[in-house]
């Protein structure tokens, strides 16, 4: 299901937003002049990424430190077992539209967050 996320124009450079669609949250940034749109989820732990904490390319996790490339969505401090979830989206009218994911992929994601809480 796609959805409409935001305009393009509040997503300048170096920067991103999160929001909930059914609970999930999603973000979507800006870096090297290209639109990337992932689930807003750590896996890690699954803390919610914050808008706030994409710095020089990376978005930092406000759990335990993870750092993920903005661009990849890769972690790079070995705690997130998986790379962010990677969504496609498209740019129309001036508005940024996100496919949400399939709903296995959600309820998965909610499983495993309820298995291994937030600590
Ligand atoms: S939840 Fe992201 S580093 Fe622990």
């Amino acid at each position: 299901m796609w959805v409409r996320f935001a305009k393009e124009s509040i997503i300048p450079e170096g920067t991103g937003r999160v929001k909930f669609f059914g609970g999930i949250p999603v973000m979507v940034l800006r870096s090297n002049g290209q639109l990337y749109a992932y689930v807003a989820l750590c896996n890690h732990k699954y803390y919610v990424l914050c808008e706030r904490a994409i710095k020089d390319g990376k978005i930092l996790c406000p759990g335990h430190g993870e750092v993920f490339i903005a661009t990849t969505g890769e972690p790079t401090q070995r705690m997130a077992k998986r790379s962010l979830i990677r969504l496609n989206h498209e740019v129309k009218d001036g508005f940024v539209y996100v496919e949400l994911p399939p709903r296995d992929v959600i309820e998965s994601i909610a499983s495993e967050s309820l298995v291994e809480g937030q600590a």
